[in-house]
Formats: C-alpha cells, sequence, structure tokens
C-alpha cells in the first residue's frame, strides 16, 4: 500500500489570502458603490518593459526558423544570461564564476527545492514573521524549526544567538514582510555565526533592487567569506516585473564545501547542478532572452524606472505613516511597508476596521507569524493614484 508523506499533515493551512479575498468579497457585496483600493498585493502592477517585450518577440521569431531554433537548452542556464548575470553582480563588487550561477523558473522554487541537499536531522532557523515557504518546505520534509524573534525592539533584524544553534538559517534582506534589511555589520555577524558553527545560509535577496541606501548591501556576498557558508536566491520578478514571465537565479559557490561522515568535503554546488541536471530541464529560451535584456545598460535603466514608481508609492505611504505617528518599518529600500496596528488593535481587527472604514485592503501581520500579530503590510504595488487616494483615506482614520 502506497504511503503518504504525513509530514503534509503538519503542515499550517494557509488561509492567510482566501480570507482576506472572502471578507472583501463580502464587504464588496454589500457596498457595491464603495471603491476598494487593494495595497495588500505582493504582486507586481507595471507591465514589462519595452525592451524585454522586443527581446521576447524577437526570441519567439528565433524559434521560427530551424537556423535558430532552440530545443532543450542546458538545465543550468544559457551562457549569454549567465554571463549577464556574472556583469550584474560585478556592480556590487561580486565576483562569480559563471559555472556558479544556476538559472530558474524563480526564486520560490529554488528556496524550496534546494531543501533536497540537506539532511532531515538538520535544525533549521527562520525568523518569526516570515516568508511561508521557508518553513513549509521544510516542514513537507519533517525537518525541526527553531524561530528567531523579529521584533519592533531589534528592528525586525534578529541577530545570531552564540547559545542557539542552527544548521540552516534562512535570511530575507530586504525582509518580506518586515521591509527590514541587513547592514553590512549585522550580516557579518550572521556569516561569522555561520562559519562558526558549520551552517548554511540561505539568502533571500529576492527585494535586492529595492535598496537605494548604497551602504546596505544587496549580496550577501559583499561581506567576507560569505562564499564559503551562503547559498544566495534572487528573482526577476520584482526586478523587472516577471512574475508572471518566471525567471529566477541562484548562486552556489564553488568554495562552499561541507565534510561528510566519511570525513570527505563534498561541494554544494556540485550537489546543487546534479540535483538542477536531474530534476529541472531549464527555463524556456524565450524568457532568458528577455531576462538578458533586464541586465543589459538599457535594460537595467528600463528597470530602474519601473521600481522608481514603485519606490514613489512606498513613500507616499511612509510619509502618511509619518505624519499619523504611527511606527512603521521599510518603505525606503524595500516595496513594503510594515506598521503597528494603531491603539494596539489586533492584526486582523485592524484588517476588517481598515476596510470598513476607509474601504483600503491590506494583509495583516499575523498571517505571517506570531510576531505579526500586532503589524499590518502595505505594498507599493499600485499605480501612484491609487496610493495617494488610499492614503487621503488613511489619513482620516
Ligand atoms: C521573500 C520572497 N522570496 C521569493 C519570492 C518569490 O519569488 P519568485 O517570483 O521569483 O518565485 C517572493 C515573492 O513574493 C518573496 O516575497
Amino acid at each position: 500500500m502506497v504511503k503518504l508523506n504525513e509530514n503534509f499533515l503538519n503542515l499550517k493551512e494557509s488561509y492567510l489570502f482566501s480570507e482576506i479575498a472572502k471578507r472583501v468579497n463580502a464587504f464588496i457585496a454589500e457596498n457595491p458603490d464603495k471603491s476598494v483600493i487593494r495595497l495588500g498585493i505582493g504582486d507586481v502592477t507595471l507591465p514589462l518593459a519595452d525592451m524585454v517585450i522586443k527581446n521576447l518577440h524577437d526570441a519567439v521569431d528565433e524559434m521560427s526558423k530551424a537556423e535558430t531554433f532552440k530545443g532543450y537548452g542546458p538545465e543550468q542556464g544559457y551562457d549569454f544570461l549567465r554571463d549577464a548575470i556574472k556583469q550584474y553582480y560585478k556592480r556590487n563588487k561580486v565576483e562569480l564564476d559563471i559555472d556558479e550561477i544556476f538559472v530558474s523558473d524563480g526564486a520560490k522554487s529554488d528556496t524550496g527545492n534546494i531543501t533536497d541537499l540537506f539532511s532531515l536531522d538538520n535544525t533549521v532557523m527562520v525568523p518569526d514573521p516570515v516568508y511561508p515557504v521557508y518553513v513549509d518546505t521544510n516542514t513537507m520534509n519533517g525537518r525541526k524549526i527553531i524561530y528567531m524573534d523579529a521584533t519592533a525592539e531589534n528592528n525586525f533584524l534578529p541577530l545570531p544567538d552564540s547559545n542557539v544553534h542552527a544548521d540552516i538559517i534562512y535570511l530575507c534582506s530586504p525582509n518580506n514582510p518586515t521591509g527590514a534589511v541587513y547592514n553590512r555589520e549585522d550580516l557579518k555577524k550572521w556569516v561569522d555565526y555561520a562559519l562558526d558553527n558549520n551552517s548554511i545560509i540561505l539568502f533571500d535577496s529576492a527585494y535586492e533592487c529595492f535598496i537605494s541606501d548604497e551602504t546596505l548591501p544587496r549580496s550577501i556576498y559583499e561581506i567576507e567569506d560569505a562564499k564559503k557558508c551562503a547559498i544566495e536566491f534572487c528573482s526577476l520578478s520584482k526586478t523587472a516585473g516577471f512574475t508572471g514571465t518566471r525567471c529566477g537565479y541562484t548562486i552556489v559557490p564553488k568554495s562552499l564545501k561541507f565534510k561528510v561522515s566519511d570525513k570527505t568535503e563534498i561541494s554544494v554546488n556540485k550537489m546543487w547542478l546534479r540535483r538542477q541536471t536531474t530534476k529541472f530541464n531549464g527555463v524556456a529560451y524565450i524568457i532568458q532572452r528577455a531576462a538578458a535584456a533586464v541586465f543589459s545598460e538599457d535594460g537595467i535603466k528600463e528597470a530602474k524606472k519601473m521600481i522608481n514608481i514603485y519606490r514613489e508609492n512606498a513613500k507616499i505611504i511612509s510619509q502618511t505613516m509619518e505624519k499619523k505617528n504611527i511606527r512603521y518599518f521599510g518603505g525606503i529600500n524595500s516595496p513594503y511597508i510594515w506598521f503597528e496596528c494603531p491603539n494596539k488593535m489586533e492584526s486582523w481587527e485592524f484588517f476588517d476596521y481598515m476596510l470598513n472604514k476607509i474601504a483600503v485592503v491590506g494583509t495583516p501581520g499575523a498571517g505571517f507569524g506570531k510576531n505579526g500579530q500586532n503589524f499590518f503590510r502595505l505594498t507599493s504595488f499600485n499605480n501612484k493614484e491609487n496610493t495617494i487616494e488610499a492614503m487621503k483615506r488613511f489619513e482620516q482614520i
């Protein structure tokens, strides 16, 4: 008889976005005349840049001719894209070898798939609040998960505790949902902790493109020795509006090696290559062509223009928080504004209050963990007009 993976029974019901939709739909049914503004989504709203569209079209044309048609490509990505990513990292003074770069269909898949490389008896450490993928993928495998508290007291940037041991550490900076960003000094503390504990850091930099403060690290490899202890995940989803187009990349340095039970050293890069070539057949050529355009000189400029529009929205939201004297985090180097619910309200209570009073939708912090109980997330992924109107209404609460 087939035996199912009963670890699935340990997954918490993922009801955050369905519950939001349910409450919003009920509100709309009762108030058909009210215009609801959604500032809760983590999805981009601007269309793909002209340059990306042009490259998509050109690549489609290539697929239509026998001379330029492409079948299976390299599982780890075409060299033209890996080289473009290598050059992109050089801008932050990070030198990568092309075979340390693995192209994928996004950071969500890779942050989940990477768990294939690790034994089930590792202890995993995640922040609370957290991007749920880290928790759910490890729960599916049955690994022990411990939580580190991210709170207003530590600016939602927990630091390592030498009395607590973890083998696998997930860090996300700029953070979803809190918008908090590690500085170099604090990220170095994590690198030192990982090196001291023979641990690995899984660094999610999906929002690196929002960092405008040049003193903040956009890649963990800007920190000395991080190549000995960290894997980095990134994505074109937020960088260039690829949430529906799907393309990301994972960096697995060749110097990332760990001893196994027979005392030999194993290369994590080789393991990931083996994993990907076994279970993955690469990203579509057409998409990789479009992705490579993003990293060209003009592509970076176009992407920046889009990001600046979201940044402007984030600023509008942040300014409203300041006006209302509400404690908030993020909003500067991040598309997310994470704020304390007024009057000590609980986050779902505030969700209902805001929806009913001003018809604005956000995301209750409780959906990301216990430390989000009294916090709320607004996002800059909407147009300027709606953002201004939502904040005008917000000033009245
Ligand atoms: C922290 C974080 N990592 C990864 C992702 C997913 O990225 P992708 O679209 O590349 O799968 C998201 C998406 O919202 C995210 O918030």
